[in-house]
């Protein structure tokens, strides 16, 4: 399977012309499966909720998933994007995966980071797979990460390539996301974008270095900090589904359940 990312610098607000820019890198890429940062075609920074409400989209009813849906059987590609939803009074900090096929699936992003949790309302469906060419495929947006929990029950559920949309800031995720692949054994694509976004008194600086992991925590393919580009490396999905560690570690089998209550109180 190819599988990759694109890394964007999306101009904040400028809808039209991220969706242009990113179907323009599209079009030039063969990929089964590629994956988008986080809110890339709205930007990251908005400075309240009305600004909010002007650019998010219903879901499945938008223009950008009608553009994507056709993106993706003209290219014969599974897109993953993330996205600024509206669903009745209630906002959402969403990925969707589009198919050849005509498939949407839409997952919320369960844990929110900082200013976010002043705009959106955190995710209210469960974590789910979506089976794709043969191959089950988990989504989770940016700080998700934080929380291994994530990683781990979507890779329980059987997902093989984890596709993590994202807005990076912080240093912190990509190495940790080597250490996710590595115990749970998966696939991981981390797209972030790059680029400053100024507004109001407030800046940001999205670090980029978008990668592809596999299940022993090689990073296969890594991008730079500063400049957008596409990537596409072949993967084998099916190793994912090879559990052992070592020849007498399977990490499925070796899991202590009786010893991990406290993880499902507060
Ligand atoms: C993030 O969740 N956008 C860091």
């Amino acid at each position: 399977m190819r599988v990759g990312f694109v890394q964007l610098e999306p101009v904040f607000g400028q809808k039209d012309a991220n969706i242009k820019k990113a179907t323009q890198m599209i079009d030039k890429i063969d990929a089964d499966l590629l994956v988008l940062p986080e809110l890339c075609f709205t930007g990251y920074l908005f400075k309240d909720k009305d600004e909010l409400e002007n650019l998010a989209e219903k879901i499945p009813d938008g223009p950008t998933v009608e553009h994507f849906l056709n993106l993706a059987k003209k290219r014969n590609v599974g897109i993953v994007f993330g996205i600024a939803e509206r669903c009745e009074n209630n906002f959402y900090n969403s990925a969707c995966m589009v198919t050849p096929e005509g498939e949407l699936f839409l997952y919320r992003k369960l844990h929110l980071f900082m200013e976010e949790k002043d705009l959106f309302k955190s995710g209210d469906k469960k974590l789910f797979v979506i089976d794709f060419k043969g191959t089950k495929i988990g989504l989770m947006i940016c700080f998700d990460w934080i929380f291994p929990e994530v990683v781990r029950i979507l890779s329980l559920k059987g997902a093989q390539i984890i596709c993590h949309p994202s807005n990076l800031i912080l240093p912190y995720c990509q190495n940790a996301m080597v250490t996710r692949c590595l115990e749970n054994r998966v696939f991981a694509i981390t797209t972030n974008r790059t680029g400053k976004e100024r507004r109001n008194e407030k800046e940001l600086h999205f670090i980029g270095s978008s990668q592809v992991i596999d299940p022993s925590g090689n990073v296969i393919t890594k991008a730079s900090s500063d400049h957008e580009e596409a990537r596409v490396v072949k993967i084998d999905p099916d190793l994912a589904k090879d559990k052992k560690f070592t020849p007498q570690n399977d990490l499925w089998e070796d899991r202590r359940i009786d010893f991990y209550s406290e993880i499902l109180t507060k």
